[in-house]
């Protein structure tokens, strides 16, 4: 989703800017653009083509100075074209001594006030130049300029409703930029003679390491080799106050990872699962509540049940969770889509352990049901989360930091299995507290869990076999997906992935509601593909993958060893390992992830990015 990087120097930033967008194209987006401050004006590039084709622009038109401000756009309001790109520029005559074209401006967020705005400013003579709810903010700051650009941004935000980050400079201030974050993630990087903005540290590796996280209300006056923040002060006076947040040194860990002998990321991530688990599980040398930080004990010991909050791929890892959550820790779960939690009445009860589970950390959705439940009055909050600096983990009390690395390709896979990984050792810690793990089960657990990474190694040997099915699936348009139990998020997460990235439409169902409704799609042109672990549901599995055959339909299943399901006519089996127990969700996963990948190969899709998609969602 939208990215920013902004910054001010004795020297052409451009470059710096230009790779920044780049280590963020990984979020996904549809147009970009960057604006510096050369010979006393404003000067900008935009393009609905990739960064590389933005930097070609900025080389041929010699666009270079030392104050700059860049960003990657995914379209919320107005199409993904060039006029509604940013960065935007105050344009119109407005009031008395306001000129036109002096202020520069790129937002991550949405307004929700915009269209009064818009009006309004209108109304003052403001020419607006694109459909976009940001340029309303670039002629407010322009209307509140009086020749302090922090004062103008300032104020500027006191009439935003909405989510927001922004960085803007002006033309008659050429060695400023100014920033301001409200629901939306930005970070300040700390440099000798130099001072950056941007959505995420990623976005500054190699230049920076030195990252200041800019909390909500927050507005950043950047010059070269400084910086001042100010906070809007929540006592409801619009008044604002200096504070000094820390300035943390951050890994670098650098977003352009070597695709090395892989076609795209997403191969090469599903492909690094045995490692990623491998270091997620790294350390971990018995099952203890302070896995996920000190004061978890308590906590663990007072909750009466667990709520999960999570979006997307995510939420079919808590999805799965719960079944372990109920069988193993005995302790009442829900799982909500985010979106829908923060929405709607709920009964809280105080004595609940929140869980939200995020890649990312900066999902909006994710954060708000997490505020939503807090504002409920529940207040032991845990992440299970894979950006240790995220805004999640800074929100949450307890967290578990689950080591996939950075995750390049929008469909998620490693993170997934790692997510799985440490909601299994929360499973482990909530039964220990509450006294249903033995210490042989625990040891036997943890033994299985360490094995993960051979088993998956096994699985992705798969491969060859997977792909002659994908060759028959980029022919269909529709597909099917059953499980049951603690394998049906596995189906529902198997169907997801396979139309975010070949754009065939998919469904998962429990294999017993079948009957209730999806057999009526089932003909020769409907696959059925299928996750049938060796466990106590493969005899009802059977009998439901009977009810397809029956109607004709072409049954793609994926068998343990263990089990009795052989090939025959219109039934296709591929052996998985012998069946793993509760963790065997970590392992069916990974065929499916394959099946989908090399299905949007065979079809040439652009499965790093597909279309319409981004991987960090930092908007409602
Ligand atoms: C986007 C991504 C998904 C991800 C979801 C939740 O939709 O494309 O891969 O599962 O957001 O993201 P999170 O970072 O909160 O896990």
């Amino acid at each position: 989703m939208c990215g920013i990087v902004g910054a001010v120097s004795a020297r052409n930033i451009v470059p710096v800017l230009v790779e920044g967008l780049k280590r963020l194209e990984y979020r996904g987006y549809d147009s970009c653009g960057v604006a510096v401050h050369q010979d006393g004006a404003l000067r900008r590039a935009r393009s609905t083509s990739r960064v590389s084709e933005l930097c070609t622009q900025v080389k041929t038109e010699s666009i270079e100075g030392g104050t700059g401000i860049a960003h990657t756009r995914w379209a919320t309001h107005g199409a993904p074209v060039v006029h509604n790109a940013h960065p935007h520029f105050s344009h119109g005559s407005g009031e008395v001594g306001s000129r036109p074209g002096r202020i520069a401006l790129v937002h991550n967020g949405i307004i929700e006030n915009h269209e009064e705005l818009r009006a309004e400013l209108t109304a003052r003579g403001y020419v607006f130049a694109s459909q976009t709810d940001t340029e309303v903010i670039a002629h407010l700051v322009d209307h509140h300029y009086d020749g302090d650009l922090f004062d103008a941004v300032r104020r500027a935000t006191l009439r935003l409703r909405g989510a927001y980050a922004i960085a803007v400079f002006c033309r008659d201030e050429p060695h400023r930029v100014v920033g301001a974050r409200e629901g939306s993630p930005l970070v300040l990087g700390v440099a000798k003679e130099e001072t950056f903005l941007a959505s995420d540290a990623m976005a500054l590796a190699g230049v920076t390491d030195r990252i200041v996280y800019l909390e909500d209300g927050d507005v950043v006056d950047l010059q070269p080799g400084r910086h001042w923040i100010e906070r809007r002060r929540d006592d409801g006076s619009e008044r604002f106050e200096t504070v000094v947040r820390e300035v943390r040194t951050v890994q670098a860990h650098s977003g352009a990872a070597e695709l090395g002998p892989y076609r795209h990321y997403m191969q090469k991530e599903i492909f690094e699962q045995p490692r990623a688990i491998g270091d997620t599980l790294q350390g971990v040398l018995g099952i203890t509540p302070e896995l996920f930080g000190d004061g978890a004990y308590p906590v663990f010991k007072e909750v009466e049940q667990v709520l999960i909050l999570a979006c997307g791929t995510s939420y079919y890892a808590g999805s799965t969770a719960k079944y372990w959550l109920e069988s193993i820790a005995k302790i009442p779960t829900s799982v909500e889509i985010a979106s829908e939690y923060r929405y709607r009445d709920s009964v809280p009860n105080p004595k609940t352990l929140v869980v939200t589970i995020t890649q990312s950390g900066e999902t909006a959705d994710t954060l708000a049901a997490l505020k939503h439940a807090r504002s409920l009055g529940m207040p032991h909050t845990l992440t299970i989360c894979n950006v240790a600096t995220s805004a999640m983990v800074r929100e949450c009390k307890l967290a578990y930091i689950t080591r996939a690395g950075a995750e390049i390709g929008v469909a998620s896979t490693k993170a997934f299995t790692t997510q799985l990984a440490g909601l299994f050792l929360l499973t482990l810690a909530l039964a220990q507290v509450r006294g249903h793990l033995s210490e042989e089960q625990e040891a036997e657990h943890l033994k299985a869990m360490r094995h993960l990474p051979v088993a998956l190694q096994a699985v992705l040997a798969l491969e060859p076999q997977v792909i002659a099915w994908a060759d028959e699936f980029s022919r269909k348009e529709n597909a099917l997906f059953l499980g049951r139990g603690l394998h049906y998020p596995i189906a529902l997460e198997g169907a997801l992935k396979l139309k975010e990235i070949s754009y065939i439409h998919a469904e998962a169902y429990p294999a017993g509601e079948l009957k209730h409704g999806p057999l009526a799609l089932v003909t020769a042109e409907m696959p059925v593909v299928t996750v049938a672990p060796n466990d106590a549901l493969l005899e009802k599995l059977k009998s439901n993958l009977q009810e397809v055959r029956a109607r004709g339909g072409e049954l793609y299943v994926f068998a343990d060893a263990d089990t009795r399901i052989e090939s025959s006519e219109g039934l296709h089996v591929i052996r998985m390992p012998e069946h793993y127990g509760a963790l065997s969700p970590i392992l069916h996963v990974v065929p499916l992830q394959l099946l989908a990948y090399h299905t949007a190969c065979a079809r040439g899709t652009d499965v790093d990015k597909p279309r319409n998609l981004a991987k960090s969602v930092t908007v409602e």
